[in-house]
């Protein structure tokens, strides 16, 4: 590290000389730290050349078109429709919502990235420094030196001598900026019911009639078609009822051992029993995984566990689907189920308890934290 006015050495140059410019101060700076300039040249021999001209408004291009695509990234993220209506195709404006987003936010990085990049490559001094390291705090000198290397640089830039480039820089980053902040509106608005209600809710989505459960190919499900120890993956028979439009409704209706049936009813959570839940030796839970919402759906029938195969939860399919490993801290919420006089199966009621990860309004279930 350098040292103070007091100890330095014959060979340091007295800062106190009036005659010293900036870049002398500037290099005397480097050498007190051990950094040579090896080389130093402008890039344009002459400021104000046509070719410098040209490549300023390059740069300024490429600000300004990453400026352009934030700002349609917002648009797009405040305005282009989003909301699914039953199956999409490609032709349908939702199916291009995301890879709209992903890229105008992307090309919006990309050139400033290149902006940032020609300004250093084609506008900036060209300079070759040789640097050693060192320990050590800051002297007198040294903030000097600091001052000056940020002047020398500033001023290396062009930011007094090129203010269109500058403003044309902070047009383009204003709305990266925006674009940034603008996700954050998704938490402003109110979810409404969206997170407590799914497609097996008879009164919102069925008026009234109990929903049945369905195959993803529609077909209504009979006990027969679920071998013992067996499982399938169930929708509510509504329009719609399999498409993304009800993400949180997909169930797993397992057909438990006679033996493991009896456990599980002996198990039960109070507001498990007080509706029923269960249907002889079938039972139904959300296949939404209460950690971060994966299909929890790989049967053990040996061990009676359901595994979510995103980060290992496995929940306890005799134990009302309570957690027993992995990160997931809540129970898969239980479908109470019904077969009606024509034998197909049918929800008693929507879930008790919201499906899938928590939230922070979440209703609090006095079932769980007594276990
Ligand atoms: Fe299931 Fe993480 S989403 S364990």
């Amino acid at each position: 590290m350098s040292a103070h006015n007091d100890d330095r050495r014959p060979d340091e140059v007295d800062l106190s000389d009036p005659k010293l410019s900036r870049f002398d101060v500037y290099r005397e700076g480097l050498r007190r730290d051990g950094i040579e300039i090896i080389h130093y040249e402008p890039r344009y021999a002459k400021p104000g050349t046509k070719v410098e001209k040209r490549m300023e408004r390059i740069v300024a291009s490429l600000f300004l078109g990453s400026g352009l695509f934030a700002t349609l990234f917002v648009v797009a993220y405040i305005w282009w429709p989003w909301k699914y209506d039953g199956a999409a195709t490609w032709r349908d404006p939702q199916t291009w919502y995301t890879p709209i987003l992903g890229i105008t936010l992307g090309l919006s990085l990309l050139l400033i990235a290149l902006a940032v990049l020609t300004w250093a490559k084609k506008l900036l001094p060209v300079e070759e420094l040789v640097q050693e390291r060192h320990d050590g705090g800051s002297s007198r000198d040294d903030r000097r030196f600091a001052e000056s290397t940020v002047d020398t640089v500033v001023d290396d830039m062009g930011l007094k001598r090129r203010p269109f480039l500058v403003k044309a820089a902070l047009l383009g980053a204003a709305p990266l900026g925006l674009a940034a902040v603008a996700p954050l509106g998704g938490l402003i608005k109110d979810p409404g019911d969206m997170l407590t209600v799914t497609g097996w809710n008879a009164e919102k989505h069925n008026g009234g009639e109990p929903v049945r459960l369905m195959l993803k190919d529609g077909a209504l499900v009979r006990p027969e078609m679920v071998a013992t120890a067996g499982q399938i993956t169930v929708f509510p028979a509504i329009e719609g009822g399999a498409s993304n439009e009800f993400a949180s409704a997909p169930t797993l209706l397992i057909r438990l051992r006679a033996t493991d049936a009896e456990i599980l009813r002996e198990n039960l959570y109070p507001m498990y029993q007080d509706v029923e839940a269960m249907w002889g030796d079938f039972v139904a839970y959300s296949k939404i995984c209460t950690h971060v919402g994966c299909p929890a759906s790989l049967y053990e029938q040996q061990t009676q566990r359901l595994l979510c195969p995103c980060h290992q939860s496995q929940f306890n399919v005799i134990d009302n689907a309570a957690p027993i490993f992995g990160p997931a801290t809540r129970h898969l919420p239980m479908l109470p189920l019904g077969v009606d006089e024509e034998g197909y199966f049918y929800a008693k009621s929507d879930f008790l308890v919201p499906p899938g990860p928590a939230f922070w309004n979440r209703p609090s279930l006095p079932e769980e934290d007594e276990q």
